[in-house]
């Protein structure tokens, strides 16, 4: 930390970047409370193209990241001057679009003289909901799906032991929405259209794959997931309705594909938990959002006597608030700041939570 005394009467001020994949965000925390969470999306300009267009995406961080960045500072009623430490995710993610925020958090270091955190985006994931549901308990597991990534994690602690249980073999749940939603003709990102679609279907009405769930892959794919079979089961099955000549139930097909999801998702999470011994179960990433998720594994969750925790769907997808909160959790426990030299890594394994 610098030596400088802290204008903040309560805590260090810590700024967050994030931008490793479309959102260039932006948070401050400070004392371990959101001040600020500022975020510019890059997701209209890839609409078209019905997935990230990494180029793109890095272009629009280069033009938002420093009038995000005073745009928190405005929102938390502050000047640069007032961070305490940077924060900024280093990987994974898209590796142009890493690049842009690394940089421009190494810019602000030096011309501010302050210390720098390279973070892991997923330990961020599971971070920011230290701000909304105060500490982790020692010992957590974490479900993370976004269009990106799916992982499972067993957090001992967020900041320092985080391991990977299993991930997707193919498609992220996040992407699997988004195919399914382009097949039913729904826009992108397709996550939001299918769960609203879904509302008014029958979750039963299709009995869609529930991947890597067969007895053969309990021991092997236990903890892992894959989305790729459902994904072209739901297509062979519109296709199949087309040949016929039926209309296509868009809302029975968004629910049952839901379902599909759901139930891999949380089934496997609670297995997790179970497992090794973890009381609570944290749901992070844009996924999160989903309203079936959230409600299959508060019931079952509770069946098993397990305590779930999902942040609000702002702070579930990408944003720089949960940068800045695991950075002013590295701060809190005296962790080093990163060496500048640091680099943006679009393959960060999920064990390297502060870079060095
Ligand atoms: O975390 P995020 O904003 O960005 C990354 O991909 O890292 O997640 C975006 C993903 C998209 O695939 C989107 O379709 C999905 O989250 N998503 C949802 C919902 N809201 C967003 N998926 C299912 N149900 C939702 N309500
Ligand atoms: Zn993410």
């Amino acid at each position: 930390m610098s030596d400088r005394p802290s204008n903040a009467s309560d805590g260090p001020v810590v700024l967050g970047i994030e931008t490793s994949c479309d959102e260039t965000g932006v948070g401050i925390v400070v004392g371990g409370h959101l001040r600020a969470n500022t975020l510019a999306s890059s997701a209209p300009e890839h609409a078209r193209y019905g997935g990230i267009v990494p180029e793109v995406a890095s272009r629009a961080h280069l033009a938002d990241l420093l009038p995000t960045v005073e745009r928190a500072c405005a929102e938390a009623g502050m000047v640069p001057a007032d961070i305490d430490a940077l924060a900024v995710t280093a990987g994974p993610g898209l590796a142009g679009a890493l690049v842009v925020g690394v940089g421009g958090a190494k810019g602000l270091a030096l011309a501010l003289d302050r210390p720098i955190y390279g973070v892991n985006h997923l330990s961020a994931h599971v971070a920011v909901d230290t701000l909304v549901s105060g500490p982790l308990p020692p010992g957590c597991v974490a479900l993370l799906v976004s269009g990106g990534h799916s992982s499972l994690l067993h957090v001992a602690d967020v900041v320092t032991d985080v391991r990977p249980l299993g991930a997707t073999i193919d498609d992220a749940a996040g992407e699997a929405f988004d195919k399914v939603a382009r097949l039913l003709g729904l826009p992108f990102p397709g996550g939001p259209p299918i769960d609203e679609a879904a509302r008014s279907g029958d979750a039963t009405a299709i009995s869609f794959p529930r991947g890597l769930t067969a007895p053969k892959d309990a021991e092997r794919y236990r903890y892992d997931f894959s989305f790729s079979g459902l994904k072209t089961a739901v297509a062979r099955w519109v296709e199949q309705r087309a040949a016929d000549g039926e209309p296509v139930p868009i809302a029975d097909v968004a629910a049952s594909f839901q379902e599909a999801v759901a139930d891999v998702l949380v089934a496997k999470a609670v297995a997790a938990c179970v497992d090794v011994g973890a009381d609570t179960l944290v749901i992070g990433g844009g996924v999160a959002a989903n309203s079936r998720l959230r409600a299959l594994a508060e019931e079952r969750c509770a069946t098993r006597g397990l305590r779930l925790r999902v942040p609000p769907p702002g702070l579930c997808t990408d944003n720089g608030a949960m940068v800045a909160a695991l950075g002013a959790l590295a701060v809190e426990r005296g962790l080093p700041p990163s060496d500048l030299s640091f680099p943006a890594d679009s393959g960060l394994l999920v064990t390297d939570i502060v870079s060095r």
